[in-house]
């Protein structure tokens, strides 16, 4: 991988150590000048004759791009205004066949946004969300939840949806997708995982997950823009799945009284979109395809397990990841400061990360009851001289 080169292609990495990617990334120049065609060819000749000139790579070429990145077929795709969006276009949609008593299972790692659907169809529909039990990493235990679906299939339980967090936000722990795919395939179950913090990061390949919707953003680990993301609906999903909203891009009005269901994945968007977003995901599916998800993934476990290891040395600081395999989220706290504290410290350095609290991963939080974290998330663009910047001001900071 060509490091100079690809920071040349991000002109602001030069002036800042810059590692909040699980927050939002720096796009690489050929995003941003993706987005700014389009944005100029709208304010040219108006946005419905921009997209009519552009209709092949709008329409064809990026859904194309999309699909490749997670070894999808084009027409599986939708794409929509955010990870959340898709999650909840998902979720609401397959809502609508269920039925009082049924059980969904997740993880005590799930997005806070996911956790509040749970409520509330828990509220409307009396449907129950069970967390299958952990292993000693804090990872999905693949046995346990076999033999916790073979329990409740045994009660008379109809389980609806196991729905997982691949990478949660609030640590590093990845969860084993591959193999809880094996165990909802076994079960004939629907699992739905949210790929917020994946795409961009790890080489995803739906058909090897054996997932059956996935679900993501394009601002993360992908560096594309922020207001969209993304959804996978597999082909066999498409033959039942009906969206809990409609419009007639969705569907197409046949006569006045009646309606056909488009037959892909696009089902779930609507008629208005904002292109020049779109244009900036499609360079940022390209970007990564260039550069390549496998070398990505390889270059980002260097710089991340490297940084972690180091920030583990800092007297005071404690790590707070779990997982036996980890993801480029590292997150820590200090004995006595508060994270607060030492992030205006780093940012006056012009060292840029997050925080990560427990809103995040809300069941998290509370059996933990670990304080409010510093959240570094580096990426493959960052480089030795910001993993050495980083280390020398946390120390100063700690002190
Ligand atoms: C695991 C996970 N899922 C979902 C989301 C929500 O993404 P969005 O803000 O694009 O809706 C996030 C955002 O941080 C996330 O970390």
């Amino acid at each position: 991988m060509d490091i100079e080169q690809i920071r040349a292609d991000t002109p602001a990495l030069a002036d800042m150590v810059y590692m909040n990617a699980a927050g939002a990334a720096i796009s690489p120049e050929p995003v941003y000048n993706g987005m700014a065609f389009i944005l100029d060819e709208e304010s040219r000749m108006g946005g419905y004759h921009a997209h009519a000139k552009y209709t092949q790579e709008l329409e064809v070429e990026l859904y194309t791009s999309v699909a490749k990145l997670i070894n999808a077929k084009p027409s599986e795709i939708a794409i929509v205004e955010s990870a959340t969006t898709a999650w909840q276009k998902v979720f609401y949609s397959l809502a609508l066949t269920w039925n009082k008593g049924d059980i969904i299972l997740s993880s005590t790692l799930e997005y806070g946004a996911n956790l509040v659907a749970f409520l509330h169809v828990k509220k409307l529909y009396n449907v129950d969300v069970k967390i299958i039990p952990d292993n000693e990493f804090g990872e999905i235990d693949c046995q346990a939840m076999d033999a916790q679906i073979d329990d409740l299939t045994a009660a008379g339980k109809n389980i609806v949806l196991i729905a997982v967090s691949h990478m949660p936000s609030n640590n590093g722990l990845i969860q084993p997708a591959e193999q809880i795919g094996k165990i909802a395939n076994k079960h004939n179950i629907i699992y739905l995982l949210d790929a917020c913090q994946s795409v961009g990061q790890y080489p995803i390949n739906v058909k090897k997950i054996g997932c059956d919707y996935l679900t993501t953003t394009s601002r993360k680990f992908l560096r594309g823009p922020r207001g969209n993301g993304f959804m996978y609906v597999s082909s066999k999903q498409l033959e039942t799945i009906q969206p809990n909203v409609l419009d007639f891009f969705g569907a197409e009005l046949d006569g006045a009284n009646n309606y056909k269901l488009r037959k892909d994945a696009r089902r779930f968007e609507q008629w208005e979109n904002a292109y020049t977003l779109r244009a900036g995901l499609h360079a940022a599916c390209d970007y990564a395809l260039d550069v390549g998800m496998h070398k990505i993934w390889k270059r980002g476990q260097i710089v991340a397990t490297k940084l972690r290891a180091a920030i583990a040395e800092i007297p005071q600081i404690h790590i707070a990841d779990l997982g036996a395999q980890q993801s480029s989220i590292i997150t820590c706290y200090h004995e006595n400061k508060s994270s607060k504290e030492m992030l205006t410290f780093l940012e006056e350095e012009k060292i840029y990360l997050a925080l990560a609290s427990d809103s995040s991963a809300p069941w998290d939080g509370e059996k933990r009851k670990l304080p409010e974290k510093l959240r570094f998330s580096p990426h493959y663009y960052n480089d030795e001289n910001d993993m050495d910047k980083v280390i020398e001001i946390l120390k100063i900071a700690a002190q």
